[in-house]
């Protein structure tokens, strides 16, 4: 008996991961339990400042974000497109319009997740850098709240396409064809540098490395 379990992986795995990753980590999770009955898993999904206060506090295994800390000593590995898309209601007038410049986009209102949130960090960014006014009309803590005051008509959003059916069919929104648009980020696995990985955390970090391109990003 004792050596049937050799081999085999046991323990709890620590993952503290950013609020928009739980539209795909469960599909992530799925086949790793699957290979993996042994480990069983904690997930803390927060938003970005909340989960580099785990960091700082080496409080999980691994983290997981869509933008990696630039002042805490690190190391940080891509594993999945994250791209960003501009949102608005399938009969908004700009559904129809291609290429449409972002300054446009200064006079509509938006909806933003609340700082802390690593979207908002990255809208902003992107607003600020091509001087465009962010017109914020409302802000909200939850990506299926923002979908769905878009929806509703009361404004447009920038959120991560991962927060999206993979069939378009099945959304009341669409993503707008505006230029620099979809943002090109990544989802990273995060862990400080030197960390020694417990068996399990290991076992899931090289499981992400193999397996995981193969969820291929959304277009
Ligand atoms: P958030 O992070 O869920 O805190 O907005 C998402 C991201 O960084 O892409």
């Amino acid at each position: 008996k004792i050596a049937d379990l050799k081999g085999v992986k046991q323990g709890r795995l620590r993952i503290a991961a950013v609020t928009t990753t739980k539209f795909f980590m469960p599909r992530i999770l799925g086949p790793f339990c699957a290979q993996f009955p042994g480990i069983d898993i904690a997930l803390e999904v927060v938003n970005r400042d909340r989960v580099l206060e785990r960091l700082g506090r080496n409080q999980d295994d691994l983290y997981i974000m869509g933008v990696p800390p630039e002042t805490l000593d690190i190391e940080c590995e891509p594993f999945m497109e994250n791209p960003l898309v501009v949102l608005a209601p399938k009969s908004h007038p700009l559904a129809q319009r291609k290429d449409i410049p972002l300054a446009e986009l200064g006079n509509v209102p938006f909806i933003v997740r609340e700082h802390g949130s690593g979207t908002r960090l990255t809208v902003e960014r992107v607003f600020e850098a091509q001087k465009v006014p962010l017109n914020i009309r409302m802000e909200l803590g939850s990506n299926e709240a923002i979908k769905q005051a878009v929806a509703g008509g009361l404004g447009l959003a920038v959120l991560s396409q991962s927060t999206l059916s993979l069939d378009p069919q099945h959304e009341e929104v669409v993503a707008l064809d505006v230029q620099g648009f979809p943002i090109r980020r990544y989802w990273y696995v995060v862990r400080p540098r030197g960390k020694q990985l417990s068996v399990v955390a290991q076992t899931f970090l090289d499981f992400l490395r193999a397996h995981v391109q193969l969820l291929e990003p959304r277009h």
